[in-house]
């Protein structure tokens, strides 16, 4: 099937998994204190508690378990608390982690207080999570020395410190890890009234002149993630620049979305195609997410975790035990005439 060569995931606009181009600006908007970081009221509100607590009782903050879909600012939140916190951050990544004496060297050479920020935790191996119960438990590092008969286990003490962990999937980490998490924080797709003002902010440290119809312009497609909202921004100015006077006016942003291929609502080629493969294929769903998968070519975990929560929020997906189900509001979307599948799009006790 020629459509499947049609999909490139790798390279999309509206993707809100991290890409190498974005780090340079990503570091430099930031945002280094609770009170400049946009959005995510609720837990924002729970952290400001459980950092001014540990700090009028001089100690560490427990372990923080953060997850909710790529882009949404884990990281930035992480270096937040170590910086409230006034304590240094070390962060590593759970497939960064391939051997038990990575981490062990990781966690002895942290300082009293100091935050390990591990991302995609969910990903770390099961011989490495079992150094990491007695760490983060007891703050000690058990070591087997010697082999056989005469192998004895002695015990280290480590530093006590604030683990964070990140992950998309909080349902894909092991009961036993999850459980030492004293604080478990879901962030959540942002509000374009959040985004419009995460845009503004961005574009004035960056130096940019936007309107305000503009930055809503920018946010209403950004797929409720800052991520993809900062990399909007740094395009748009490309073309405000060359075809435009530089300044990002709403007339501006979509005409530079409309050449970006991006749609009103923030879909790109790729989502459109997820959409109508789905439509043409099965029918309008229910189809099986490993089918869907194998149909246009891509992981099951990265069509979870990266395409559908959007998707899903819009209400142009739904979840059933049976399948996804393309809604009638994608349909008329895609200006295609919807046909009711009798199996199709009815909602279940079972969706989530
Ligand atoms: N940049 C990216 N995410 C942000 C947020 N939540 N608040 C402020 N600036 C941001």
């Amino acid at each position: 099937m020629d459509e499947i060569t049609e999909f490139d995931f790798e390279n999309r606009i509206v993707s809100s998994e991290f890409n190498g181009s974005d780090g340079d600006v990503e570091n430099s908007l930031r945002p280094k204190r609770l009170d400049d970081y946009i959005g995510q009221t609720k837990a924002k509100d729970n952290l400001k508690i459980f950092i001014e607590s540990a700090k009028m009782r001089a100690d560490s903050l427990d372990h923080i378990l953060l997850y909710g879909p790529p882009g949404l600012g884990k990281t930035t939140l992480s270096y937040i608390i170590a910086n409230e916190m006034n304590v240094n951050i070390r962060t590593t990544s759970g497939p960064a982690i391939e051997k038990q004496g990575d981490l062990a060297a990781i966690l002895t050479n942290l300082s009293e207080g100091d935050v390990l920020f591990i991302d995609e935790i969910h990903r770390l191996s099961r011989s490495i999570e079992e150094i990491l119960y007695p760490a983060m438990e007891d703050y000690a590092l058990d070591i087997i020395i010697g082999k056989g008969p005469s192998a004895r286990s002695i015990r280290l003490p480590i530093p006590k410190f604030t683990l964070i962990g990140a992950t998309t999937r909080s349902g894909q980490l092991t009961t036993p890890l999850r459980d030492r998490f004293g604080v478990l924080l879901k962030l959540e797709l942002y509000t374009p009234d959040e985004l419009a003002t995460i845009v503004k902010r961005s574009a004035s440290i960056l130096d940019m002149q936007i309107t305000e119809d503009g930055a809503y312009e920018i946010a209403s497609r950004s797929r409720g993630t800052p991520r993809i909202a900062n990399r909007f921004l740094k395009r748009i100015r490309d073309f405000a620049l060359v075809k435009g006077d530089g300044k990002i006016t709403g007339e501006l942003a979509r005409y530079a979305l409309g050449m970006l291929e991006v749609d009103e609502l923030g879909l790109d080629n790729t989502d459109r195609k997820m959409l109508e493969a789905i439509i043409k294929f099965y029918g309008g769903g229910p189809v099986g997410l490993e089918t869907l998968a194998a149909t246009i070519g891509e992981e099951p975990v990265t069509i979870e975790d990266v395409y559908e929560p959007y998707l899903l929020q819009i209400g142009y997906l739904s979840r059933t035990p049976r399948g996804r189900c393309v809604t009638r509001l994608a349909y008329e979307h895609l200006g295609l005439p919807y046909v009711p599948n009798t199996q199709n799009n009815q909602r279940s006790i079972f969706d989530e």
